[in-house]
């Protein structure tokens, strides 16, 4: 982490990462895509209607002294900053004009705060483009990441194509994020190398369809990517993802900085 102590880079901007079970923020340098200070995390709130997620931010903010703009990631898909989808997180999200809500919630003295809000996986796949150890700024890459659902970011010589959702291909013949989830694996107790053998026939899927030059593997569950990367057989470059729970908060933070309004 790099320390605050007596200089702050210049170009920084702030990012949340707003999660099923916990927001985390943090100031980030984006030269270096490293935290400035520490990173803050608190709990979600429950039930984590729009409200109650934007006043636990504002709580969240306040704590970590910013006033300034503020990037945000949201489990849903962002169009025109509208939230239009709901999978893993409150159906009171859908519909929901998130630039409105946290501009107004998170406002400084009176005036509605600047923010940019897009997906957690499409702002942890740029940040793995921009900053990750992989050389994932180049030709088509698929990010994907495996928790409670599938996210997935798609991303050419490293500019996003946002929102598109590829946890939700009916493949084989369901959600796939029904299918082959980390959660799904919990769920049914399977080995993983049996989670591997679905992981690998949706990786086909994709590649069959989008033809990436390489794909990157994110989410908690890429931490043991020893334990199931080995067993994948698709035709593609299968990497782990190397920001690991930072590449929310730096892509929120990156997307705020470009002014992005996906
Ligand atoms: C949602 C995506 C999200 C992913 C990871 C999926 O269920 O539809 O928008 O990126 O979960 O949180």
């Amino acid at each position: 982490m790099t320390s605050t102590a007596g200089k702050r880079p210049q170009n920084t901007a702030f990012g949340v990462d707003i999660g099923g079970s916990g927001i985390k923020g943090a100031l980030v340098d984006l030269d270096t895509g490293e935290f400035v200070g520490d990173r803050i995390r608190i709990d979600t709130p429950r039930p984590a209607t729009p409200e109650a997620v934007a006043d636990a931010v504002a709580g969240l903010l306040a704590e970590a002294g910013w006033s300034g703009p503020v990037g945000l990631t949201v489990p849903a898909v962002v169009r025109n900053q509208v939230a239009v989808t709901a999978a893993n997180i409150d159906p009171a999200w859908i519909g929901t004009d998130c630039r409105r809500l946290f501009g107004e919630r998170l406002a400084v003295d009176g005036s509605p705060r600047g923010v940019s809000v897009l997906n957690d996986a499409d702002a942890a796949g740029m940040a793995e483009a921009i900053y990750g150890d992989i050389d994932a700024d180049e030709g088509t890459v698929l990010f994907l990441t495996f928790g409670t659902g599938i996210g997935s970011a798609l991303l050419y010589n490293g500019t996003l194509f946002p929102n598109s959702e590829l946890g939700h291909l009916n493949f084989p013949a369901m959600d796939a994020e029904k299918w082959a989830s980390s959660a799904v694996r919990d769920r049914e107790d399977l080995t993983y190398r049996e989670w591997a053998r679905r992981v690998d026939r949706l990786l086909q899927e994709y590649v069959r369809i989008l033809n990436p030059a390489q794909i990157i593997v994110g989410g908690g569950i890429s931490k043991k990517h020893h334990k199931w990367v080995p067993e994948l057989t698709v035709d593609a470059e299968v990497v782990p993802a190397t920001l690991l729970n930072r590449a929310g908060i730096v892509g929120a933070a990156v997307a705020v900085h470009d002014d992005m309004r996906p």
